[in-house]
């Protein structure tokens, strides 16, 4: 059974169910559980409605809001409630302490094994300190006796959640003792993935050091980008170049307008200020961070050196999601960009093929255009801030009802053959 039907329970309880196991997803919004009793995905990602489809045609499937009847029979019970920030960046465990609660209570006439394994994303220590005593008290269960603890964290990425879900480059099995991470690894056992096993702590600290090391390899590769800029260099030559060395790797390279997104963000500050918590002060962390803030901005500078102020002036903006293949606008650079712009008195005329939705509750006065060339009719520069493909396909006619031909790339995505156009980092 999978607590929590948001992004990563729902691609956890459709993968489960696909590797053959019985799922049960358990959302507290009913009507939540009603779209996903009709096959409907609440959430847009690649593939998952179909899967889902699939499995709840196999009878694999269900989903209630009933905790009760939820847990009752479980052999695993997974927590994937969110951890989102504090207003400091710190982790807020309401949910995962609320959670572990309802399941305690569920649980609490049980009289056979089981295991809860927490899949959310928590600071290390939260299994131990607060998602265990919560769930002993309860349950009146004493973790390691009636239950076994597990810390299994989840490396998805949106709009690659489900193949990054079955066919992962690792599994990291945390367990409180030997007999839960048997447990846990026997569900993994069709999954062809080298398994980590390690004490709850790791498990919960490899999430946070992995996507930390991923978000300083983008600022990393943003800063030489920065500098390759002003010697005239591509940046993208050099990423290749360092890339083919086997210890760096070709992956995550891509300089722009740096990392946004529902994970990054928020797990570099939590780790920031878990790290400070403990008396740590995590330098290299807080100028990642820093970095990124003004790396997002970056473009604007670009544009008001090519074209004075903005005042007054039409700016079509190419994507608005935090990266392609996705609705998904949190923390998005498309964002703040956006308000600058207006603050600084320019028209903006927007187009993203999923994020507008989102985008429109955040910034409904600007204009939402329903293509390419809507957005760059009569537009007198264009920012193109998401890598969609679809963007990869325009050709130099896409473009020809510009005023003026002032087209900036936060994302490089663009043909080259696109006369007119400027990289932030290249
Ligand atoms: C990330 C992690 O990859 C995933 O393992 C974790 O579980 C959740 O967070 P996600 O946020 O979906 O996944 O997106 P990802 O593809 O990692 O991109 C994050 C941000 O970095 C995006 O804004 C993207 O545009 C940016 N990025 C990525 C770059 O700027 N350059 C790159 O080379 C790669």
């Amino acid at each position: 059974m999978v607590g929590g039907s948001g992004y990563v329970g729902l691609c956890t309880g459709v993968g489960l169910a696909g590797k053959g196991h019985v799922v049960v997803c358990i959302d507290q919004d009913q009507a939540k559980v009603a779209m996903l009793q009709a096959g409907k995905s609440p959430l847009y990602e690649p593939g998952l409605e179909a899967a889902l489809k699939a499995a709840i045609g196999q009878g694999r499937l269900t989903a209630t809001s009933d905790i009760d009847k939820g847990v009752a029979g479980c052999q695993a019970i997974f927590i994937t409630v969110g951890t989102p920030s504090n207003a400091d960046g710190s982790i807020d465990l309401s949910y995962i302490k609320a959670a572990s609660a309802q399941i305690g209570a569920a649980v609490r006439g049980r009289k056979d094994y089981f295991v809860v394994i927490v899949k959310s994303t928590v600071v290390p220590e939260t299994t131990e300190k607060v998602v265990r005593p919560a769930l002993e008290q309860a349950s009146g269960k004493v973790a390691g006796k009636g239950f076994g603890l597990v810390m299994n964290p989840e490396f998805l990425r949106e709009g690659k959640a489900l193949d990054d879900f079955l066919m992962p480059d690792r599994i990291v099995i945390g367990s409180l003792d030997q007999r839960s991470g048997d447990v846990a690894e026997q569900i993994y056992h069709n999954f062809q993935a080298p398994k980590l096993r390690t004490d709850l702590k790791t498990a919960e600290m490899i999430k946070y050091a992995g996507n930390a090391m991923l978000a300083t390899k983008i600022s990393f590769i943003n800063e030489i980008g920065n500098i390759c800029k002003l010697l005239g260099i591509d940046a993208y030559k050099v990423a290749e170049g360092i890339g083919l060395d086997k210890r760096i790797g070709p992956h995550f390279l891509n300089s722009g307008i740096g990392w946004g997104g529902s994970c990054f963000p928020k797990d570099v500050a939590a780790l920031v200020a878990k790290a400070k918590e403990i008396g740590y002060e995590p330098r290299l962390l807080d100028e990642v961070t820093a970095l990124n803030a003004r790396q997002k901005v970056r473009i604007l500078d670009m544009l008001e050196r090519r074209m004075g102020s903005v005042k007054g002036k039409r700016i079509a903006v190419l994507g608005l999601a935090f990266k392609n293949d996705t609705d998904d606008i949190r923390d998005a650079p498309s964002i703040e960009i956006i308000g600058a712009l207006k603050k600084a008195g320019a028209t903006i005329a927007a187009y993203d093929p999923q994020a507008m939705g989102n985008m429109r509750k955040l910034h409904p006065d600007i204009t939402y255009a329903k293509s390419v060339t809507a957005a760059l009719e009569a537009a007198d520069a264009c920012l193109v801030l998401t890598e969609w493909k679809e963007f990869a396909a325009l050709g130099n006619r896409d473009f020809a009802a510009m005023r003026s031909r002032i087209i900036l790339e936060g994302r490089r995505v663009l043909a080259d053959s696109i006369s007119g156009r400027e990289g932030v980092c290249w």
